[in-house]
């Protein structure tokens, strides 16, 4: 009897197979958010290089290692399901992080602070996606840990925000860019928070802003 050949899935199933996670997406979004989290600490890394004020400069180092600690937290969450790292994604992240860190140095004070908590603002619901995306699989286990990531990228929003609250400039650029002191891409307000069990709205499409 003739070898049977079987003929290679494509990629994305083989990862999906492998990893025993049967949601391409939440693959994905687990990919992409672990080398975004490099980008964010190189981009911190520029920009507390550049600031002269000295409280600035350690708010903003502090923020670089919550994103170090994101990305050992993302990656235990992969190796838990043998999810790869993607080299494509690394490469393309790393070199994003360290153009803007570059940038830091010549765009001024104002637009690394304002696009700091812009990309922030967004990266909030990142996590509690992957929240929805576990626990439309029944998986509940990483609700904790993905919650508290998606607060702590909400805290750092509300940090860059209340830097240049008062800028004269805010409402321009916020009405260009989508993000400032009225609108935001999440609908997490720090000062009523819900707790972990009833925090399923979220970020749901609807709801986030
Ligand atoms: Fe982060
Ligand atoms: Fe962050």
């Amino acid at each position: 009897m003739p070898d049977v050949i079987v003929p290679a899935l494509p990629a994305k199933e083989n990862i999906t197979q492998a990893s025993g996670l049967n949601h391409p997406q939440l693959i994905k979004l687990l990919q992409k958010a672990y080398s975004a989290e490099k980008a964010a600490a190189y981009a911190y890394q520029g920009h507390a290089a550049s600031v002269k004020n000295l409280a600035e400069k350690i708010a903003i180092s502090q923020i670089e290692e919550d994103e170090w600690n994101h990305r050992k937290e993302v990656l235990m969450i992969m190796n838990h399901y043998n999810i790869p790292v993607s080299s494509w994604y690394e490469k393309r992240f790393a070199i994003i992080g360290k153009i803007i860190s570059g940038s830091c140095h010549v765009i001024g004070w104002f637009m690394p602070f304002f696009f700091a908590g812009k990309l922030e603002s967004g990266n909030v619901c990142e996590y509690f996606r992957m929240k929805q995306y576990f626990n439309s699989l029944g998986i509940d286990n990483w609700d904790i840990i993905l919650y508290e990531m998606g607060m702590k990228e909400k805290e750092h929003e509300v940090y860059f925000l209340n830097k240049i609250r008062q800028s004269k400039v805010l409402p321009y650029f916020e009405r260009m860019f989508n993000w400032g002191r009225n609108k935001s891409s999440n609908n997490i307000d720090l000062d009523k928070k819900y707790p972990v069990a009833e925090s399923g709205s979220y970020c749901k499409k609807d709801t986030a802003k």
